[in-house]
This record gives structure tokens, C-alpha cells and sequence, in this order.
């Protein structure tokens, strides 16, 4: 199994925050908001700088700074959104993408609704979402990605089980995946247990 668990122990203090039944929604969103900035810290860690010439107020000097196109930022639609903010506290210039997909309760698949990217060429993109159940939601979001022409794609959640982490590295071997835990299984209605119930309504408040 091809996963990288960031167990920081920020991260697991506020998982298990975010995870308790009585944690409201304003308090929910803020934990999502800081975990994705403590993720996207390592997540990032791989970027390539180039040199870049600076004078500070002493001397000229080479300095570094992020080469390239700026990442691409691609929350699935709708709990996923719960993670742009503490992405683009880490990088303000990065372009953000909407993958709109929705679990059909009976049969579990994902359902596309919507798909709006920016310009993809020689773009690296991270896909966020929090939860990573069944993998269908996923794997349908990278494939919509791919079928655009984009190459480089990392996969960001919080919570994962493990039958998701199989299906991503079964349907996409090349993706690295990201969670801040990875919990014991799926109930019958495909529910990660002990999960955090459902994400989207925690974020927004509905049922
Ligand atoms: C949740 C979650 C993922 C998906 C995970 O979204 O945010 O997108 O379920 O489940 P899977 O791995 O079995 O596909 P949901 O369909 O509840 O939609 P929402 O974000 O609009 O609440
Ligand atoms: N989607 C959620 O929001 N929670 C789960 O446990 C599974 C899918």
C-alpha cells in the first residue's frame, strides 16, 4: 500500500479534534484550514527553485524562488473546499481548479457535475478532498485531470481507508497519496470508521 501518513503531532491533535462529534462547524473548518497548512508544508517539499538575483539592503546576493508554472490547486466538489484557503495561505499565486462529484448513496459511485481547470500545460496539480472512502470520488478526479493532458498529480486527504488507498494505487499507481490518518475500514454504507461522519455537512453545516 503507496501512502504517505503525515503524523505530525499537530496534525493528530487536531484529526482527533476535528473527529469528535461535538465539534462544531466553524471550529471544524478552522482545524481542516490548519491541517491542510501543516500538510501542504511537506507536501510542497519537493519544489524546484532556480536563482534568482536580489540586493538587500547590505550587498547583491543569489537568492532562491519557486521555478516553474505555479502548482495547481483542485478541491473535489463540495468538502474539498474546506482546503483551498490553507493552501493558498501557503502559496498565494497558486491557480485553483473545481472537480464537482457527489457519491450516489445506493450504488456508492461518483457522479461528475462539474469541471473547471486552468491552463494545464506543464502545470503540477494537488488534488484535495478530506476524505478518501471508497476511492471512487478520487480516482474519478484524477482521471478527469488526466484526460486533460495533465502529467503530474499528487493526491492530499485527511482521513483514508485503506480499501480508497487500494483502488488509488491500483487506478493510479504514478499519484502519490497524502493522509493525515488512515483508519480501519468502511461500514455498509461506506462510511469511513472511526471516521469523522461526513465531511461536506461538518464543513457546511448541513445534513
Ligand atoms: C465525500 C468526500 C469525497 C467522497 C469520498 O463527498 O468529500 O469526495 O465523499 O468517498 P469515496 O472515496 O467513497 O468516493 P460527498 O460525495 O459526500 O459529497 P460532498 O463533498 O458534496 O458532501
Ligand atoms: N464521505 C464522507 O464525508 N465521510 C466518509 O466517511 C465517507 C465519505
Amino acid at each position: 500500500m503507496q501512502v504517505q501518513i503525515m503524523d505530525h503531532p499537530l496534525i493528530q491533535h487536531k484529526v482527533t479534534l476535528m473527529r469528535m462529534k461535538e465539534t462544531g462547524s466553524k471550529d471544524f473548518r478552522e482545524l481542516l484550514e490548519e491541517i491542510t497548512m501543516l500538510m501542504g508544508y511537506e507536501i510542497t517539499r519537493d519544489l524546484t527553485l532556480e536563482d534568482v538575483a536580489i540586493e538587500t539592503p547590505i550587498t547583491k546576493m543569489t537568492g532562491k524562488q519557486i521555478s516553474g508554472k505555479k502548482l495547481g490547486i483542485v478541491p473535489v466538489l463540495r468538502a474539498g473546499l474546506g482546503m483551498v484557503q490553507g493552501m493558498l495561505n501557503l502559496i498565494p499565486t497558486a491557480k485553483v481548479g473545481h472537480v464537482g462529484l457527489y457519491r450516489d448513496p445506493e450504488t456508492l459511485k461518483p457522479v461528475e457535475y462539474y469541471c473547471k481547470l486552468p491552463d494545464v500545460e506543464d502545470r503540477d496539480f494537488i488534488i484535495v478532498d478530506p476524505m478518501l472512502a471508497t476511492g471512487g470520488s478520487a480516482s474519478a478526479a484524477i482521471t478527469l485531470l488526466k484526460e486533460r493532458g495533465i502529467k503530474h498529480i499528487k493526491l492530499m486527504c485527511l482521513v483514508a481507508a485503506p480499501a480508497g488507498i487500494d483502488v488509488i494505487n491500483t487506478d493510479h499507481p504514478d499519484v502519490k497519496i497524502f493522509v493525515a490518518a488512515l483508519d480501519e475500514k468502511l461500514d455498509e454504507h461506506g462510511y469511513i470508521v472511526p471516521g469523522l461522519g461526513d465531511a461536506g455537512d461538518r464543513i457546511f453545516g448541513t445534513k
